[in-house]
């Protein structure tokens, strides 16, 4: 699709393939590429901007190169984190996921309880923020995992990470923390020691490569049990021969970063003004203090989001209702529920990317205010 005019504002669900990556991937797939495990030249191309690639993301996470695994991506990655910690206990154990993960971690995690393990899920307040001291009460002997993610991709919230988790250890030293890192990787500091996390999970296509790869870290000491064999790429975690594109792409995008956190920050609040500017009682759902620059989610007092999405898409602006997957099954936010939004409250998330001009931004905040207004 020609995309030329389009007001991009859903950053958050995926992001444009930055030029120079674009570029690198053309000229890169025009090479004969070999595959990394072979021993010729070709191979040994292939295998060195794998190794490139795995420090250019080391070097984001903080971690020797030897501690990245690249998978397709963060989805896989949780799974590998949660189904491999698991798969290493000697009991069933307990599991403390933040009420508000992404279904990749959500998810992966259910499958445990089928497995025996105990899952609970830690409630946060109305900004999607965890209490420390109900975090603290939660936590048991047995616990052998609690994954919080560092900024949610529904309405923004970044989670004071480094200090729950240090909470964690201090309680139960055996614990491992796995953060899930999709929409902070390459815009906030994302130290493995920084965030005192034991994991960390990173996605290509929420920062200018494309989909179908990510990757986890792994602090040193810290190991994974395989749940699939058949090869030993990836030192046998993830086999199967690697997506040396989009490996390249992740390398690429680690090293190019999201952009300027304050004009990423000034932008949304561009674009939380025009959505005022029409609808004088719309709230941004979380504070600007406890949310990352790129997102803003909002709400439409009067309006319902699915028509406000729509108007804006017949008008060339792409914002979504929520995240991408919510917004497809039509379903009522786990996030908003879990910050106690009432059920009868609709909202629009505006997401920027590295990508967003400044001429983007204040064209969507025009289109966003007069779309608004014809609306009400
Ligand atoms: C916070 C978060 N975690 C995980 C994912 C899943 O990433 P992927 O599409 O690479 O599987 C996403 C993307 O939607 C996300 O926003």
């Amino acid at each position: 699709m020609d995309n030329k005019g389009l007001v991009y504002l859903d950053n958050a669900a995926t992001t444009q393939v930055d030029p120079r990556i674009a570029d690198a991937l053309s000229k890169l797939m025009q090479t004969h590429l070999g595959n990394p495990s072979s021993r010729h030249a070709l191979g040994l191309h292939a295998e060195r901007a794998v190794r490139n690639a795995r420090a250019a993301v080391a070097e984001r996470f903080a971690v020797d190169k030897s501690r990245v695994f690249f998978t397709s991506g963060a989805t896989e990655a949780s799974a590998l984190a949660i189904l491999g910690t698991a798969a290493k206990q000697r009991a069933p154990g307990h599991v403390l996921v933040s009420s508000t993960e992404h279904p990749s971690v959500l998810d992966s995690a259910a499958l445990l309880s089928k497995a025996g393990h105990e899952v609970e899920r830690i409630p946060v307040d109305q900004d999607g923020v965890i209490d420390a001291k109900r975090l603290e009460s939660m936590l048991r002997p047995e616990t052998f995992l609690v994954a919080m993610m560092h900024v949610n991709n529904e309405v923004g919230t970044v989670q004071p990470v480094g200090r729950l988790a240090l909470l964690v250890k201090r309680k139960n030293r055996r614990c491992r923390v796995l953060v899930d890192a999709v929409q902070s990787f390459g815009l906030l500091a994302t130290k493995m020691d920084g965030l005192s996390a034991d994991i960390l999970v990173a996605s290509g296509h929420k920062l200018h490569a494309p989909s179908g790869i990510g990757c986890l870290a792994l602090k040193r000491g810290v190991s994974l049990a395989p749940i699939w064999g058949g090869g030993d790429q990836e030192q046998g975690l993830r086999p199967g021969t690697e997506n040396v594109l989009g490996i390249v792409a992740l390398g690429m995008a680690a090293t190019l970063g999201r952009g300027d956190r304050q004009r990423l920050a000034d932008g949304c609040r561009v674009l939380q003004e025009a959505v005022r500017a029409a609808l004088r009682d719309s709230e941004p759902v979380v504070a600007s203090e406890r949310r990352a620059p790129h997102i803003v989610t909002v709400t439409v007092p009067g309006l319902r989001a699915e028509v406000v999405v729509n108007a804006l898409s017949e008008r060339g602006v792409c914002v979504s209702s929520g995240s991408a997957c919510h917004s497809r099954r039509s379903l009522r936010s786990h996030v908003l529920t879990a910050l106690g939004v009432a059920d009868d409250v609709e909202v629009i998330r505006l997401s920027l990317g590295r990508l967003s001009s400044d001429d983007e931004i204040s064209r969507g905040a025009e289109l966003i205010e007069s779309t608004l207004k014809g609306l009400r």
